[in-house]
């Protein structure tokens, strides 16, 4: 079996992750005090004004990692997910944000990283994309300086607005297109398929942009929506999904995969909140068995008890007892579907 150290050492990609979940709850008390702003951990409810405070109410409101078995808990997850954003007001807090990031990985020995970012949660409480991706390109400079951790960005939009919005961010990003290598859908999924967002990812794919979707586990509709990624979305079909663990259950689904050559990012704390160790490994193996090119990702690391991806490799292996050389299958697919230059890739493993 493998050792901690061979994971620990391992060269890794982490291709799902929010940069706004990366934002820990010690970040989020300095941004707060720097900006002079309110501290509260879900809209309208208390403000937290003593740091000391801060960890025992997270603990109280967040889910812990057995729970996020109902809408109830799922909607909680996603008002707590954007009240973080409110501590993020001027370039620095963008800057310091993806900072905290990208030293946090480097010393997971992260090589390369496609961060996601939500725009419309920024925009829509007043603060322009230029802040943000300001913020944003001066830490990815530096990142590559300083800890030779090297990125790209993937713009996702919000699939609880309206395609409206996401073609309006669409075009007011392309002044960015530098440091934005894919386009994605997240939020909250139930009745909002990706082919609602159809003309805005054909438009992206014919400028050129990667894309991906993500098909969040065990809902009514997944696997309708993962046939939608894989198949129509962009109107060939995305480069990526992110997460659509519930392929494994459907055999037509792991065909399309391999036949297209879909990488499929998952992110095994995350799934921890709502479903079993014994439920969850067979699955994430059977994709693996059947060579679809699965990686292992952190998703919302600083909402998910501080898990970034080597916690997530770690339990990918307690999950389907990998050994070194399935942790290094991993490693290679996680280099292969990311959308780094060749260049890059060659440099990683
Ligand atoms: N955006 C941030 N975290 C997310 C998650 N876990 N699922 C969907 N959208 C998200
Ligand atoms: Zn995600």
């Amino acid at each position: 079996a493998s050792n901690d150290k061979f994971i620990q050492d391992i060269p890794k990609v982490e291709l799902h992750v929010h940069i706004e979940g990366t934002l820990t709850l010690d970040l989020r008390w300095k941004l707060t005090q720097r900006n002079g702003a309110t501290l509260r951990l879900v809209p309208n409810g208390p403000e937290i004004t003593a740091r000391d405070d801060l960890y025992a109410a997270m603990d109280s409101i967040m889910p812990d990692a057995s729970r996020m078995n109902n809408e109830e808990e799922r909607d909680m997850f996603f008002e707590s997910y954007l009240e973080g954003f409110n501590a993020l007001q001027v370039k620095e807090d963008f800057y310091d944000l993806a900072m905290n990031y990208f030293e946090t990985v480097a010393a997971m020995n992260v090589r390369y990283c496609e961060p996601f970012f939500d725009p419309q949660g920024h925009t829509s409480r007043g603060v322009q994309l230029e802040t943000m991706m300001e913020g944003f390109r001066q830490a990815q400079r530096e990142a590559k300086e300083k800890f030779n951790v090297r990125s790209q960005w993937i713009m996702c939009f919000l699939r609880d607005l309206s395609p409206a919005s996401a073609m309006e961010h669409y075009k007011a990003a392309l002044p960015y297109r530098d440091m934005i290598v894919g386009i994605g859908l997240d939020s909250c999924e139930p009745g909002r398929p990706p082919s609602l967002f159809e003309d805005v990812f054909a438009l992206a794919r014919r400028d050129g942009f990667k894309l991906t979707a993500h098909c969040d586990v065990d809902q009514e509709d997944t696997d309708d929506h993962i046939l939608q990624v894989a198949s129509t979305m962009g109107v060939g079909g995305s480069d990526r999904i992110d997460h659509g663990l519930n392929s494994a259950e459907d055999p037509a689904l792991i065909d399309l995969l391999l036949k297209r050559d879909i990488g499929m990012t998952l992110c095994p704390w995350s799934y921890m909140r709502h479903t079993t160790y014994a439920d969850l490994g067979p699955r994430i193996r059977t994709l693996f068995d059947a060579g679809v090119k699965v990686c292992m990702n952190s998703d919302d690391p600083a909402f998910m008890e501080d898990t970034w991806i080597l916690h997530n490799v770690l339990l990918a292996r307690h999950l389907c007892n990998f050994n070194d050389e399935d942790i290094v299958v991993l490693a290679k697919n996680a280099v292969q579907v990311s959308w780094a230059d060749q260049s890059v890739k060659d440099a990683i493993l």
